[in-house]
C-alpha cells in the first residue's frame, strides 16, 4: 500500500515537473514571430521596417534633377491580414523594393501575430 502511494505521488510530481520543462524550454509564439521577423531566411524585416510600427526612411537619394528624394518603408502592424499573406507570397520583379520570401504560411502567421502584439 504504502509504495502504490509513493508511485503516485512520484507520477504527480513528475506530471508536474513535466510541465514545468514545456512552459520554460519552448518559445512562446510571440517569441517565433520575433525570431523570424529578424531572421526570416533572407534580409531580416528590422532592416527595412525596424520594428514594424512606423514608416521608416530607408534611404535618401538624388533625383535627376538634383532634388532629395526619400524612400520609406511603410508601417505594417495594422496591414490586413489578407494583404500581408499576399505581399509575403507574390513573387517580386525587380523594380519592387520588398524582397522575395519563402516564408510558409504559419511563419507568416508568426510574423503577422507577432506584429500585432508588439510590445511597446
Ligand atoms: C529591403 C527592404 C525591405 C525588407 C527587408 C522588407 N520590407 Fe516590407 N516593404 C518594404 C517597402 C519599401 C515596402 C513598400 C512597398 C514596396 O515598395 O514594395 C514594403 C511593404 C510591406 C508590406 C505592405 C504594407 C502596406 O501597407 O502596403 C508588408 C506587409 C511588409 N512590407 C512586410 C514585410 C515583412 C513581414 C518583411 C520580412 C519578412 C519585410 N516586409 C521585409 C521594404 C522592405
Amino acid at each position: 500500500m504504502r509504495i502504490v502511494v509513493f508511485a503516485i505521488l512520484l507520477l504527480f510530481y513528475n506530471v508536474c515537473f513535466a510541465k514545468d520543462i514545456i512552459n520554460n524550454s519552448f518559445i512562446t509564439d510571440y517569441e517565433y514571430g520575433a525570431m523570424l521577423y529578424e531572421n526570416p531566411r533572407g534580409i531580416g524585416c528590422n532592416k527595412c521596417h525596424d520594428r514594424g510600427d512606423k514608416s521608416v526612411i530607408i534611404a535618401k537619394y538624388k533625383n535627376k534633377k538634383n532634388e532629395t528624394k526619400t524612400l520609406n518603408s511603410p508601417a505594417i502592424n495594422n496591414v490586413p491580414f489578407e494583404k500581408f499573406v499576399d505581399v509575403l507570397t507574390t513573387k517580386r520583379g525587380s523594380s519592387n523594393i520588398m524582397p522575395s520570401y519563402f516564408l510558409t504560411n504559419d511563419e507568416i502567421k508568426s510574423i503577422y501575430f507577432y506584429l500585432k502584439n508588439l510590445k511597446k
